[in-house]
């Protein structure tokens, strides 16, 4: 699976957004060790706190279908599904991946001209994860 496969298809995810309130479709297409790729899409909700994001969709998808290890994230949005600028994971979706993956999984943010690659360990540095958990 190359970075521009995945970003393919974070742009199909896009297309299966439920955004009644904001317009803004993102997709995400989330790939596991052993090869599958998981795609997502956000979900809003009248009541707006219950909105689900695209990342979390295809990490919760497989999550749900037993995968636990994670190799990259592709992620793409615009307003009506028109992809202008490239933009971070919300920090909900960062503290998620966290869950799951490891400092050096990456993170694909794809702008209309291609994607920029960051990695866990720069988009949420100093974070908090199972093994802060001490007894
Ligand atoms: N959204 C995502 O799906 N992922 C992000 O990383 C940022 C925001 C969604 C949530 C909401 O449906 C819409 O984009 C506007 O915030």
């Amino acid at each position: 699976m190359t970075a521009e496969k995945l970003v393919e298809l974070a742009k199909e995810a896009m297309t299966h957004a439920y955004v009644p309130y904001s317009g803004y479709k993102v997709g995400a297409a989330l790939l596991c060790a052993d090869g599958t790729v998981y795609q997502g899409c956000n979900i809003e909700n009248a009541a707006y706190g219950p909105t689900n994001c695209a990342e979390r969709t295809a990490f919760f998808k497989a999550v749900y279908d037993g995968q636990r290890e994670f190799t990259s994230i592709a992620v793409c949005g615009g307003k009506d599904g028109v992809i202008t600028g490239a933009f971070p994971p919300c920090g909900v979706c960062r503290q998620v991946m966290r869950e799951f993956c490891r400092d050096d999984f990456v993170i694909y943010m794809v702008g209309a001209e291609g994607y920029e690659a960051h990695t866990l360990a720069e988009i949420l540095p100093f974070s908090f994860s199972a093994g802060d958990m001490k007894e």
